[in-house]
């Protein structure tokens, strides 16, 4: 199947790519050395950057799948750590791989000394997302040899195992508690919430109900395909550049309030709502006041123009996870009766904006005793082994190439410059201070 194009009075073709679930691509690889002209798509929502074979979305059906396995079987019976050996490596780990990987991701936990003595220098205001992408990025500092394949697997290893090292340092640092060291004898997530939440004054016992809910949230958030951030770190990684870097920038682009920054801002909105006597009304006609810069804060997708299996999921797990703890938020209540009143409203459902992954997971993170500037950095460590595999699949693309997208020039026509005549007496009227002027 070819796809034809008519441009200035001449007819080209071009070849259609098929993938598994029958999305159709014309491959456009050809199109400029062929017709002279580019394709324009700000924002990539009709562009697809690579062909990949790690997750799938269809997002009219609200379909996710991580190598082919429904999200809704994965989050239902799958540990962390399977999700992300399956999502790097292609496959389900056997047990004897599950222990290894596991053993690795325990051993590995530890961070070098000097690298925690970085945490003494930021303000104490620094915001944890700031922290966690300059300590990724630190890290090419400590394994220099970071860009040689054979270490490949194993600074992977180091950076599933030190980012929650890190996250929970930087918790701790910000509210000026001592760093809790990892323990070998607790599972992946038993370590990073005693990290978190351990105090040397008295044993911290983890709660099974706290461990499965930030098993599935860790779950949920592993991988989405060619989202912002992941974006991202293929098109750094696509330089070469080490995957502690490319993953450094991914997590700076999560870090925005239109990504994984609105799990933050969805939270505050629900608190705004709340402290001015629940007018539900008034801020879903905000959000759709174009003269108004407000946004309903985990609505809306790119992809998703139907429920986001994964909110859908959350929306759950948040009922059971406060009833089972007996914690009455209500923040949940609010983001419920919000859903209801804007899925009741035109406005949304001509534009088929439901709730997000973003729109309930901090209601869970904030049951857990989370700070709202942790929940990003939540969201960042769910997504790193979905970075990590695309980068890795990126990588190992023989025909990859370094990403460099072209542009329509829309600036000034060729003109002569002329230098400026600084030899004439200061004319009346230049400032004699050194002012920024004409910006
Ligand atoms: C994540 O891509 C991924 O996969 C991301 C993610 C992942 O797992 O990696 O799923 C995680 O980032 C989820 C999204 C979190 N962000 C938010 O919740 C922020 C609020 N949402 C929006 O800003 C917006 O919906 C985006 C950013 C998510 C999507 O933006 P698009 O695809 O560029 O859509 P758009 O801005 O062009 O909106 C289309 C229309 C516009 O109205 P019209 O011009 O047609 O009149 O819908 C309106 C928008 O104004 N709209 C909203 C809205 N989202 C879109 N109006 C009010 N509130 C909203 N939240």
């Amino acid at each position: 199947m070819d796809a034809k194009l008519i441009l200035n009075g001449s007819e080209y073709e071009f070849p259609v790519i098929v993938g598994t679930e029958n999305e159709v691509g014309i491959d456009f690889t050809k199109l400029r050395s062929r017709t002279g002209a580019i394709g324009l798509d700000p924002g990539f929502g009709n562009t697809g950057s690579c062909t990949s074979s790690i997750t799938f979305i269809d997002g009219e059906k609200g379909i996710l799948r991580y190598r082919g396995y429904p999200i809704e079987e994965v989050a239902e019976s799958a540990s962390f750590e399977e999700v992300c050996f399956l999502l790097i490596f292609g496959h389900l780990p056997t047990p004897k791989e599950l222990f290894a990987f596991r053993d690795q991701l325990t051993h590995h936990s530890m961070i070098h000394e000097s690298l925690k003595n970085f945490f003494e220098d930021f303000p104490p205001t620094a915001h944890p997302m700031m922290i966690l992408s300059a300590m990724v990025a630190s890290l090419s500092a400590f394994y220099p040899r970071s860009v040689e394949p054979r270490e490949v697997d194993l600074n992977i290893v180091r950076l599933l195992a030190k980012a929650k090292t890190i996250a929970a340092f930087s918790f701790k640092r910000s509210i000026g508690q001592p760093f809790v060291y990892p323990r070998n004898d607790l599972s992946y997530t038993e370590n990073f919430l005693h990290m978190l939440f351990a105090v040397p004054a008295e044993p911290y016992i983890v709660s099974p109900v706290v461990d499965r809910a930030l098993n599935l949230l860790l779950i949920l958030h592993a991988d989405h395909e060619q989202n912002c951030s992941t974006a991202t770190v293929r098109v750094v990684g696509s330089s070469q550049a080490n995957l502690f870097a490319s993953v450094s920038a991914g997590i700076s682009a999560l870090w925005g309030p239109l990504h994984g920054g609105a799990n933050q801002r969805v939270i505050e909105m629900l608190e705004q709502i709340r402290d001015d006597g629940m007018d539900y009304r008034k801020y879903v006609n905000l959000a759709k006041d174009k003269d108004s810069s407000f946004r309903l804060m985990g609505f809306g997708h790119r992809v998703y123009k139907n429920f986001d299996p994964r909110a859908t999921i959350l929306k759950k797990a948040a009922d059971e996870m406060l009833a089972e703890l007996g914690i009455d938020d209500p923040l949940l209540e609010i983001a419920k009766h919000l859903e209801e009143v804007a899925l009741e409203d035109e406005y949304f459902l001509e534009r088929k904006l439901y709730p997000n992954v973003d729109f309930y997971s901090g209601i869970l993170y904030r049951a857990m005793g989370l700070p709202t500037d942790m929940f990003t950095v939540m969201f960042a460590l769910g997504r790193l082994p979905g970075w990590i595999a695309q980068w890795k699949e990126s990588r190992e693309d023989p025909a990859a190439r370094i990403s460099r997208p072209r542009q329509i020039y829309l600036g000034e026509a060729l003109r002569p410059f002329e230098p400026l005549d600084l030899r004439a007496k200061s004319p009346e009227g230049v400032p004699t201070e050194p002012e920024l002027v004409g910006v």
